[in-house]
Formats: C-alpha cells, structure tokens, sequence
C-alpha cells in the first residue's frame, strides 16, 4: 500500500490548485444546542440552516466543519472558512478581527449552579471556581467583571460536568446551551441573565458582498418566519437528546454493589448504544474513531520510515565517507526543527498554514505526523547504520555490488534488525500521539469518546472505554512487532541468534 506516496503527491497538486473557491465553509463548535449540535455524526441546527441558505444563495456547494470554539473566528480570519456561525456574540474586541452580520438572536448568559449551593448573587461568585466554555463571552464575563481566572473548559458541558464532579463552584454559560445541561439533572438549576448578548454570523474582513448575502438571508428567514421554526424544532430535537441521560444521584433502595452495577449498565447503554433520531448509535463515534486512528498512525508510520531511512543514509554516509554535503546539511537542518517544536504545534502549522487548501484532514494528519516521526526514526537508524562493521561496506564493494546496492541489501537489513525494539518505541509513541488530532477537528478514538462524553455527560465509561481501546492496540502491535523481531533473527542474517 502505498497511500503515503499518494498522499504526498495528492498534497503537493492540491497546494498548486485554485483554492476551491466554489465551496462555502462554515465553521462551528457542535456543543450548543438548538444553534449546533450533532445529530449521528451530522452538523445540524439554526446556525446550520442559515448558513445553509447563504450557500444556496450564492450558488456555492455548502460545507460545515466542527472545531474548538476557540477556533472559530481564527478558522475565518486565516480563510479555512467563508463563515464563523456558532452562537457568536457580537464583541467590541471581535470587531476587531472579523465583520458581523446583522444580530438573529438576543439572548444572555447564565450561571449554572447546583441547587445544594444555590446561587444568591453576582458578590457570590467572586474567588469561586468558575466554569466556562473556552474562548467564550462567559469566559470575558470572569477575567472582566471578576477579574479573576476562570476554570477553562472545551464545551461547557464539560464545565457542567466539572461542577456536578465537584471540581468548580459554578458554571458560566449561554442560556440555550446551559438549558440543554440542566435539562434532566435535578441537582442543577439556572440564575437569571446576568448579562445579555446578541448572536451574529461572523465573516472575514472586506467581505461586503459575502456579508450582504448573509444579512439577506438572516433578514429574509426572519420575515418569513423560518427563524422562529427553526428554533422550536431544533429546541424540541436538542431536548430529546438528552432523553435517558443518567440521573445523577437515585436514593439507594437496592444494595450498593446492584446499584452501581445498574448505573454502569445504564450508562454503557447511553453512551454506545441508544439509537438517536437518526438511528444512528453513539458507539459508532469510536468505532469510526479507531479507524481514523488505524489510518493515521499507520500511514504516517511508513511516511516515517521512508523519510528516516532516506535522511539516516544521507547522515551517515556522509559522516562516514564525506558524501552528499548539502543533502547532509538539509537533513540536519530537518532535525533541528522537527524535534525542536512540539507536535501539535506542528500539526497546527500544517493544517492552518502549510496545507492550508487541502481538504483531508487525514491527510494533514498523516503529512504532519509521518514527517515529524521521520526525524526520530531517522535517527534511531543512522544508530543501526553506525552500528554496523565497515568491514561489511567493503565486502559488499568488494563483490562489486554499489554503494546503494550494499547499502540496501547488506547494511540496512542488519541496521534495522538492531534498533527494531527502539522503532518499535518510537511506532508507540507515534501511535498514541495521533491522539492530538481533535485539534484539527479530526474525529479520531481519542476525539470520538471526547464527544461522547460532551453528548452525555458521563465522563467514566467514554475516557476508559478509550484507554482500553488505545491499550489493546499498541500490546497488538507490540505483539506483532516481537514477532517479526523473532523472524528477523532466525532469518540467517543473525550468524550469533541462527541456532535457534
Ligand atoms: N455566545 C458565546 C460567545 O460568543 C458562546 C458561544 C459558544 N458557541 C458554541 N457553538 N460553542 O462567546
């Protein structure tokens, strides 16, 4: 299979292509029901159907991508996107980075407390534990009006979550969304607008055309009363989402052991299994998950290799014989920046700048881990280079067989035979890292339990379900990898290990 080699020629001719200009992004953050939410693995909801209607509009081929909220406006500014909708508020401070659409919506946010610490008043929440949505205008409310920090979260499900679990005080959210937490939990209940806001759609600056179109629609869907639909269907569909969520805490009738054992029977059922409106179950997030990771990582694993083994000969042939002096000087410069940056923010780099108009973002993936693995893997070989006697180069060359040729059919194979337990580590490593994808809104393993978690609150189940699932891959692959090792020594290439 040679999906890297693909993958690297694809990426290379989508860089010199047109930009796709005939395709209208919208980008969200699906954790903010009725304006977005997932229904399967669907983007659906009010932000959605306006969005929609603008693509239409222009006659231009709709898409949606789901991210961190806090990458929203970034994903316009940097042009991934044509459209920021997700419950956006109208900020001064946003003003300054992107235009807005006249306002669909007022509405506010709220503090969401437990009713075992009611909340009395604003003077209550100084020096508390606040939880809010990352990126956020509640976010804004506790570093302003507080002027403290709050404790920063992905959704504010997740800061709901927090403060069900104990480890916040009180959660700053959007009415609608903070509506969606405390629907079917008895123990939470919402304040009053502590400050009131109004949502717009958000486009890149000096877009005037763009933005008249969606002022358009917003002003057209609202006149005709598609607005005032779409909010009590998706309201209505959002409610029944939650449906079944696990109740908090149900007074023990039965015996302790009974009732955690239904509790966890409960929650298994909620989190994989229960079929959503569309008949889809949420299990299929990890399933689908532990695909995009199989992919990923083993895609980049041989991009990795394929680069490492290229960069290791350079080194080494040119430390041992003086060969190659400005690929040598290319490969180190190589090095030095691949192992001194951190991962994500090579991957970062790569999915907002250097690939910036490729549309896979398994292919992002695999471009950025395959050729940051490379470098570690370069080296790891160039160690099994060295390793090897130089007596070994000369009787290649002295049987009249090239230096590539020994090179690939006499040092090589012995090199990698040595350091195998070493690749073999740094496979692992790889493997486990592709778990940072969700930050290019990639839906992996790790990021499909994320959203499982975020849909139901349950945080047991969807984070250890995902550990075992990671656990069982890489002893697998060790597995695999111990048997190959064993197949390399009694190959004949081992004169020491050959008697077995
Ligand atoms: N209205 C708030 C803001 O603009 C929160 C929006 C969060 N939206 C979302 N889709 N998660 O800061």
């Amino acid at each position: 299979m040679n999906k890297p080699l693909v993958a690297v020629l694809a990426a290379a001719f989508s860089l010199c292509l047109a930009r796709g200009a005939d395709s209208l992004t919208m980008a969200t953050e699906a954790t903010f029901p009725p304006y977005e939410f997932l229904r399967g693995q669907e983007v659906v909801g009010i932000d959605v159907e306006l969005s929609r209607a603008v693509a239409q509009k222009l006659g231009r081929e709709f898409r949606v991508e789901n991210m961190d909220f806090d990458s929203v406006i970034p994903a316009v500014v940097s042009g991934k996107a044509q459209l920021a909708a997700s419950g956006i508020t109208i900020t001064e401070d946003r003003k300054k980075n992107v235009d807005f659409s006249i306002p669909y919506v007022k509405t506010g946010i709220v503090v969401v407390y437990r009713k075992a610490n009611p909340y009395k008043g604003a003077a209550q929440l100084k020096g508390e534990k606040i939880g809010v949505q990352s990126g956020t205008t509640s976010e804004n409310y506790v570093l302003e009006q507080l002027k403290q920090e709050p404790e920063r979260f992905k959704t504010s499900a997740e800061a709901c979550a927090a403060m069900l679990a104990g480890r916040c005080a009180f959660v700053i959210a959007d009415v609608d969304p903070a509506k969606n937490c405390v629907k079917g939990n008895d123990d939470l209940a919402l304040s009053d607008f502590i400050s009131s806001e109004e949502y717009a759609i958000a486009v890149a600056k000096g877009q005037a055309e763009l933005l008249a179109a969606v002022n358009e629609v917003i002003a057209a869907a609202r006149a005709d009363g598609r607005l005032a639909k779409w909010a009590a269907d998706y309201k209505a569909e959002s409610d029944k989402l939650k449906e079944g969520a696990p109740a908090v805490e149900k007074p023990a009738e039965k015996g302790a052991i009974a009732k955690f054992w239904d509790a966890v029977c409960d929650d298994f059922y909620l989190c994989f299994l229960k079929p959503s409106a569309d008949g889809s179950v949420r299990g299929a997030y990890l399933v689908r998950g532990l695909g995009v990771t199989i992919e990923v990582a083993f895609s980049a694993i041989v991009l990795g290799l394929l680069v490492g083994f290229l960069v290791a000969v350079v080194r080494s042939s040119h430390d041992k014989y003086g060969y190659f002096p400005v690929l040598n000087a290319l490969s180190k410069t190589y090095l030095t920046i691949v192992r001194g940056t951190p991962m994500v923010v090579q991957l970062l780099i790569t999915y907002y700048i250097i690939l910036r108009s490729v549309e896979s973002k398994e292919l992002i993936a695999i471009l950025a881990f395959g050729i940051n693995s490379g470098a570690y893997q370069a080296e790891i070989l160039r160690a099994g280079i060295t390793s090897i006697d130089p007596g070994q180069m000369e009787a290649g060359r002295a049987l009249g067989l090239g230096y590539w040729q020994t090179m690939l059919r006499i040092i090589l194979p012995q090199a990698v035979r040595n350091v195998l337990p070493a690749l073999g580590n740094e496979f692992i490593v790889l493997m486990k890292d592709t778990s940072i994808v969700g930050y290019i809104a990639l839906i992996d393993l790790a990021k499909g339990g994320d959203i499982i978690r975020s849909q139901t609150y349950s945080v047991y189940l969807p984070y250890l379900t995902v550990a075992a699932v990671y656990l069982v891959l890489v002893v697998t692959f060790t597995w695999l990898l111990g048997k190959l090792e064993r197949y390399l020594r009694n190959t004949g290439a081992d004169p020491v290990h050959n008697d077995s």
